[in-house]
């Protein structure tokens, strides 16, 4: 979702800036803008469609100037369409100061008419727009000040950054609802929405919180909320390397970081399986494991493919720790009046920590009584701050829009989770000794089943023609079914369904042509008979059967048309490794439809608008 790089210091901007801009192509875009400052008044230049676009402007521009402090943005359209115009930076009508801003500003109608009832006059249709012109109405010589002013009349979300023309060497940030980083480095400040912008320059950074802002200038720093009370804020280290957010040979980062699961999943267990004691460890939980395990209902909630998650989040803690367990669409749970009693956990799921309906999600359980934990990749995130206690992924920076190896993560978190409080009530140490083994032997097993990746793409190429594929799975492997659908339509724009595979012939199965890819998940476990009739049913129909299965079922190739092999496991822990050929199977059919796989169509990496 829309991106903001800023820079205040001694370096020329303009570069920076533009390469800060791609690191945070990946969130997804439609246009982008950037402004130089440094002598008064300021350059701004704005374009519609990629960075590139932007770029091959200012090269044409030789008088573009080279200043010390400057900010750009990716827009990912909300209010107006994808145009030059509606790019950021926003400027007032007297120039006197410009914006960039993520988040939305609700309560921009009634801004603008009052602004417009004043005789300003605007030129886009955005939001943005109108927030730049109320800080200019409020402007009387001092930037800190007109933003503070404009920001207590503006409802809604955001992360910002503003520039003044009559004072060119500050910049002031602000944020309230959607994540505003800065990097701190020597006589400098990098500010970003996202800290893989910010990590070339510095892994020293400080997070803004919700009402605060900052004012910074080359080598000077202040921090106070938006009702200038001083705030004293801790410098901290960001986990993850420069190196780790580049691609390292593969053409893709969603093709980088589905091979990259094996060592993920191993440094997401580093530390935490205790194998000597027979034991699980997770540290950032110990100040609540009572609660935890007396727990009496817990609610899970995400969205997309952490809502998968979830889902399978609910088999582990109801079948392991013998908790019931709901999840939710956090965006139907926030408006929902929901219950919570007394000894209810909130379990926010969230790869980058900001989606706005987790968060929002998760305050309405919190506001409510519920203990709330988060189960977070991005260290310092929002979703991460706010829970009262969480389990970081550890999986690293996921780049790829399409959620891969953090959905892996987020299972094993819940199992290990569900391990813990299932030891303290019912689970014999022998049990749990066979699932710690069966989690270490993981990654090793994802090798196995990455190995396949030539035949998984012929099969993808085979079908990547079909307009209509469906992906089926009972048990575990439901969610796995959803999660293999939703990877597929949202990287090739193929429609597909996932569907419990037991619901077809409750309607679906009306859907079937012959030539019709079905995907099954047919691993070994209490279902199996069933879903063979269920594959019956769908081969009777015509449809061709692509079957994920166990090494070794001799079975199961004679009713499948093609067969994807994982290696045994306990059964709650199969989708870990039945959803890589279904992560696999999506890429390469997306590759051999052409479509551009990291940056997929109206998608956004990290959804900080509700
Ligand atoms: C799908 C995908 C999305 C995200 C969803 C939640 O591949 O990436 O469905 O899973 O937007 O994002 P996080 O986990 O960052 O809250």
């Amino acid at each position: 979702m829309c991106g903001i790089i800023a820079y205040v210091g001694h370096k020329d901007v303009q570069p920076l800036l533009l390469e800060g801009l791609k690191r945070l192509e990946y969130r997804g875009y439609d246009s982008a803008g950037i402004c130089i400052g440094g002598e008064p008044g300021f350059f701004v230049r704005k374009a519609a469609g990629r960075i590139s676009v932007l770029e091959s402007l200012l090269d044409e521009e030789r008088a573009a100037p080279h200043g010390r402090i400057g900010m750009a943005h990716t827009r990912w359209a909300t209010h107006g369409a994808p145009t030059e115009i509606n790019a950021h930076p926003h400027t007032d009508d007297k120039q006197l100061v410009a914006v960039v801003h993520n988040g939305i500003i609700e309560n921009y109608v009634a801004i603008k008419q009052f602004l417009t009832d004043k005789g300003h006059k605007f030129v886009s249709q955005t939001d943005t727009e109108v927030l730049a012109m109320l800080i200019g109405h409020f402007y009387q010589g001092n930037l800190t000040r007109a933003v503070q002013a404009a920001l207590h009349e503006v409802r809604g979300t955001y992360g910002l950054a503003a520039m003044g023309a009559e004072e060119p060497e500050t910049l002031v940030v602000a944020r309230r609802g959607s994540p505003l980083i800065i990097g701190v480095g020597k006589e400098e400040y990098v500010v970003a929405s996202d800290a893989a912008a910010i990590v070339e320059h510095t892994t020293q950074v400080v997070y803004l919180n919700d009402n605060e802002m900052a004012v910074l200038a080359p080598g000077t720093f202040k921090t106070m909320t938006i009702d200038d009370i001083p705030v004293t804020k801790e410098v901290q280290e960001v986990e993850f390397s420069l190196q780790q957010i580049e691609l390292g040979g593969y053409p893709h980062f969603m093709i980088k970081e589905i091979f990259e699961q094996p060592e993920a999943i191993a440094n997401c267990l580093r530390g935490r399986l205790d194998k000597n004691e027979g034991r699980v460890v997770l540290g950032g939980l110990s100040q609540y494991s009572r609660d935890i395990v007396r727990a009496r209902r817990i609610i899970i909630m995400g969205c997309g493919t952490a809502w998968h998650a979830g889902l399978v989040g609910e088999f582990l803690f109801e079948d392991l720790a013998k908790i019931p367990t709901e999840v939710e669409y956090a965006s139907e749970f926030r408006y929902r009046n929901p219950i919570i009693e007394d000894g209810t956990i909130a379990i926010a799921i969230s790869q980058s920590g900001e989606t706005a309906d987790t968060l929002a999600a998760l305050r309405e359980a919190k506001d409510r009584g519920a203990l709330s934990l988060g189960i977070v990749n991005i260290v310092g995130s929002t979703i991460a701050r706010e829970t009262d206690a969480g389990i970081y992924l550890h999986v690293g920076p996921e780049i790829g829009v399409a959620s891969t190896k953090a959905f892996c993560g987020q299972i094993v978190v819940e199992a290990l989770l569900a391990l813990t409080i299932a030891r303290r009530k019912y689970m014999s140490q022998s049990v749990l000794e066979e699932f710690l083994r069966a989690l270490d032997r993981i990654p090793n097993q994802m090798r196995l089943v990455l190995r396949q990746s030539d035949l998984i793409r012929q099969v993808a190429s085979q079908y990547s023609h079909r307009d209509n594929w469906l992906f089926l799975g009972r048990g575990f492997n439901y969610p796995v079914a959803l999660e293999g659908a939703l990877k597929l339509k949202e990287i090739s724009y193929i429609h597909a369904e996932g569907l419990p595979a037991a619901e077809m012939k409750h309607g679906p199965i009306a859907l079937i042509n012959p030539g019709m890819p079905a995907v099954f998940i047919a691993t070994r476990g209490t279902q199996y008979e069933k879903l063979l009739g269920n594959i019956q049913e769908v081969k009777a129909r015509g449809a061709k059967i692509i079957a994920v299965a166990n090494e070794g079922d001799d079975h199961i190739s004679h009713v499948a048309d093609h067969v994807l092999t994982v290696p045994d496991t306990i059964e709650p822990l199969q989708p870990l490794l039945t959803v890589l050929p279904l992560q696999l199977l999506a890429y390469h059919a997306a590759v051999e439809r052409g479509c551009n796989v990291d940056k997929p169509r109206n998608l956004a990496k990290s959804v900080t608008v509700e």
